[in-house]
């Protein structure tokens, strides 16, 4: 067993990138600039949005917060999104999900300068992506498949069963494995909460990524020998012995599933960071296009 250790690779990437950075700087370049909305107080949205804003930080990228309240109407925010359409600092910008439930996601994403669209969430990037054109890819599949890549996990041919199909994560990374060439060739099918018998596609997959949100719901039952494993899960569980009151546990238990594997990735410490890596690299990748 292996393990596809996201923490160390994103580290790696991060590296990459500074250096790409200092090039830029040391031409006189602008160097990338990005920004990250928030509505509200969500724990878990902060705590992702600190992230990405330090890491701006680590590797000399300008970023900027934009913190907004919970109860800003949709409009306020449409407002917002057009002021930063039209900044011309700013290379790209996210919109932290989820939203407050008053607001229309769909159309606060579609408000979005495909452009700037570093998360790759608007359709006309959606589009894009399931037609190989050069674009924005998804932070969290677009993590998963330069994972597979650095580790040289095969998937040409391979069985690969995806679990949940989310916007974010489950539908783009059906489409990115089953795409021609490397790291993709994979036969993909896409399971959901309607699956019959999900336990006979986890048994005869090659590959599996989960991305359920329901802590430690793999088990070793379910796959076979030699299965590798990509846990998308990141669920905060009660847990008085830590000192922040929660753990954070994957979809996949990983007690009796990574003895089976030949690969796996680690809650937390797997796609976790790798997520944030790729949001940078979109980012870097906006910077680039807007000074071609
Ligand atoms: N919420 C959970 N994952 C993501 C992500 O990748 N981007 C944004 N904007 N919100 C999220």
């Amino acid at each position: 067993m292996q393990l596809l250790d996201g923490k160390k690779t994103s580290e790696d990437i991060k590296n990459e990138i500074a250096a790409e950075v200092q090039r830029m700087k040391a031409d006189g370049q602008k160097v990338p600039h990005l920004a990250a909305v928030i509505v509200g107080t969500n724990g878990a949205s902060l705590t992702y949005v600190g992230s990405k804003v330090k890491s701006c930080q680590q590797i000399g990228f300008e970023s900027t917060l934009v913190a907004l309240p919970e109860n800003i109407s949709e409009e306020e925010l449409l407002d917002k999104i057009k002021e930063l359409n039209e900044d011309d600092d700013l290379d790209g910008y996210i919109v932290q999900l989820p939203l407050p439930k008053h607001i229309d996601e769909q159309k606060i994403l579609m408000a979005i300068d495909p452009d700037k669209d570093v998360d790759g969430f608007h359709p006309a990037n959606f589009g894009k992506m399931a037609l190989d054109m050069e674009t924005f890819l998804p932070a969290t599949p677009f993590g998963i498949m330069e994972l597979l890549e650095r580790y040289k996990v095969e998937t040409a041919g391979k069985h690969t069963v995806v679990i949940g199909r989310s916007h974010i994560v489950g539908r783009p990374m059906s489409i990115l494995l089953s795409r021609k060439g490397y790291p993709g060739d994979s036969t993909v099918t896409l399971t959901h909460s309607r699956t019959k018998n999900l336990e006979e596609f986890t048994k005869n997959a090659d590959i599996i990524v989960t991305a359920l949100g329901v802590p430690e719901f793999l088990k070793g039952d379910m796959v076979k020998e030699g299965v590798v494993i990509v846990d998308v899960g990141i669920t905060r569980v009660e847990d008085a012995s830590n000192p922040k009151g929660y753990a954070i546990k994957g979809d996949v238990d990983f007690a009796s599933v990574s003895p089976k594997s030949s690969f796996i990735t680690p809650v937390p410490g797997g796609v976790g960071p790798m997520t944030i890596a790729m949001l940078l690299k979109n980012t870097l990748l906006a910077r680039k296009i807007r000074s071609r």
